[in-house]
Parts: C-alpha cells; sequence; structure tokens
C-alpha cells in the first residue's frame, strides 16, 4: 500500500453549538459543548486512515493533557506518529468553535506547538518521506516549514499537495508553481488568484490563473455545490449532493483526506473527487470534526443510499 504523508497541524477542538454568536460585552448560554480531535492536518490524516490509508504524520504536540489525547487518537487511527514531537513548556494547538444552528461554524486557532514544527522536523523524516506516494500539506503550521516542505518533495519529485488553509496573502509563486495539487475553497482561492469568486464560473477564470503560473491540478472545493477542477487534465466539475447538515466544521478536511487516499491507491483525479466530494457530504450530516468522519464500511453505506436514493 502507498504511504500517505501529512505534514502538518493537530489541534484540540473546544466545540460550543450556539443559537446564534454573542454581541460584545454580552454573556449568553449556549446548549451543548463537545471536546474532540481536530487541527486540519490531523484531521486529513484521519480521513485518510479511516478509509484504509497507511498515514504518516509529521507533527509536534504540546506539554499537557491535550498531547496524550492527540497522540491516543492517532494511535487508534493506526496513524505512524513516530515524528510527532512533544515541545516541552509549550502548550499544544486548540481551535475553539462555533457551530451555529444554521450549521455553519466559526474557527479561532491558537498553534501553540504546532508553531514549532520546523525544517529541521522535517528533513528528520527524509528516509520515509522519499517513499511516500504523496505529501499533504495545510497552512497552520509557519510559513517557512511548509515552502521547505515543497521544496522537499519537488527536489525528490514526491507529488505534493498543498490545501491553503487557513487564508494567508502573498503566498510564494515559486512554491505555488511547484505543486501537484492546490486544494482551495472558494474564499482561499480569491485571495490567492486576487480575483473575486462569486460563482463555479468565477472560481473556474481564478484557477485557470493559477494553472497558468504553473500549478499542475487546481481543485477547488465548493461546498454544497460540489468540486471544480482545473488544470492539465481539463477542466470538469463534480456535482455535490443534498444532505441534511449539522456540522460543517472539518467537511474541507474530510475532502482532502479522501481525496489523497483514492489518488493515491491509482491516480485517478476524477474518482477522487467523486469520493471526496460524498465523504465531506456524509461528514456534514454529522457533528464534530474527525468525529463525523465515516470509516469505510460507513462511508460505503452511505455511498450506496446515495445512489438508491434513499
Ligand atoms: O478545518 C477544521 C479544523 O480547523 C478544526 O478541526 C480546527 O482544529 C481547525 O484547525
Amino acid at each position: 500500500m502507498s504511504k500517505i504523508a501529512v505534514i502538518g497541524s493537530n489541534m484540540v477542538d473546544l466545540i460550543t453549538y450556539v443559537d446564534r454568536m454573542p454581541e460584545q460585552g454580552e454573556t449568553l448560554e449556549a446548549p451543548r459543548f463537545a471536546m474532540g480531535c481536530g487541527g486540519k492536518g490531523a484531521n486529513q490524516a484521519a480521513a485518510a486512515a479511516l478509509l484504509g490509508a497507511d498515514v504518516l504524520m509529521v507533527s509536534k504536540v504540546g506539554d499537557d493533557a491535550f498531547a496524550d489525547t492527540t497522540l491516543a487518537n492517532f494511535k487508534r487511527l493506526g496513524i505512524d506518529t513516530r515524528f510527532v514531537e512533544r515541545v516541552p513548556g509549550v502548550s499544544s494547538g486548540v481551535a475553539p468553535i462555533f457551530v451555529q444552528e444554521n450549521s455553519h461554524n466559526s474557527i479561532l486557532i491558537v498553534k501553540g506547538a504546532n508553531a514549532h514544527l520546523e525544517a529541521a522536523d522535517i528533513d528528520r523524516a527524509e528516509a520515509i518521506l522519499r517513499n511516500c506516494a504523496l505529501i499533504v500539506l495545510q497552512l497552520e503550521i509557519n510559513l517557512p516549514s511548509v515552502y521547505h516542505a515543497i521544496d522537499f518533495a519537488h527536489r525528490h519529485a514526491i507529488p505534493v499537495l498543498l490545501n491553503p488553509a487557513p487564508a494567508v496573502a502573498g503566498l510564494s509563486r515559486k512554491h505555488l508553481s511547484q505543486l501537484s495539487f492546490l486544494i482551495p475553497n472558494e474564499s482561499e482561492l480569491a485571495l490567492l488568484s486576487e480575483k473575486p469568486v462569486n460563482s463555479p464560473q468565477a472560481a473556474a477564470q481564478a484557477a485557470r490563473s493559477l494553472v497558468a503560473e504553473g500549478v499542475r491540478h487546481v481543485i477547488v472545493t465548493l461546498g454544497e455545490q460540489g468540486a471544480l477542477y482545473v488544470g492539465e487534465e481539463g477542466e470538469w466539475r463534480v456535482d455535490g449532493h443534498k444532505v441534511q447538515a449539522r456540522d460543517t466544521s472539518g467537511a474541507g478536511d474530510a475532502f482532502i483526506g479522501c481525496f489523497a487516499h483514492h489518488w493515491s491507491q491509482d491516480g485517478n483525479i476524477r474518482k477522487a473527487m467523486e469520493q471526496a466530494v460524498a465523504y465531506s457530504a456524509c461528514s456534514v450530516t454529522g457533528l464534530g470534526t474527525q468525529s463525523s468522519y465515516p470509516d469505510a464500511t460507513t462511508f460505503a453505506r452511505f455511498v450506496a443510499a446515495l445512489k438508491t436514493g434513499s
């Protein structure tokens, strides 16, 4: 089985379900709270692992009980943690998340130990990274480390996927041009391309400008509208699925983890996108981030039900 490496963040999600967000200076009672394992990197690794991928995580946890929770979770999922290190005297990454009744979310992140993942940590994993089918990156670790990972992947001709989240303006064009896959959502795409993205047509236009700058494959996640591909294989759209959404937190990460798993199996981009659109639709029907990700069996049942319309 080909190995996927995720070089990136882990967080503990502190999720409060709210009827509405409080105004400044207001105290408001919220109906429900849940804690779960999150962080964009860890979520993507978890989704891939749940579907059966062999996943290596390169990440940093802090010096607290949250670190134990995260490490135990990686182990439970069968994720290779030999390059997940503790940083003494530093907190783990945490993400207070607020989910409103309409299922939409607002997220704050405190990077904590994630800000201590350095180029040297990536180099330490070189021998195993060189044998990976895909390296997956996000932007919850420091940018120089992300650039170092892209340079490393480029130097060794390892396919590299960047999910540019959370959105950061002014990413290095040289590094963007070295990517195999760039998978932004609409707002991340608008920031990166410096073009308005308010429709699938506008998204295609903006994605084309990044392909013209050298990215081989741009995949734009469009939420409930599915996803769009623009790149050296042409252009197409995979339609979304109508589901009863309860919590959209982590749906983008579900897409990336599922895409990475399927693409690394056979290199079929369209098929991997179809699976990823369905997997992220399934994830929004549950609560929380990783807690809403199905394993391969549950996902197969969800896909079968989509086909029969039940
Ligand atoms: O993409 C969702 C994730 O963003 C959450 O799990 C949270 O930890 C933040 O990293």
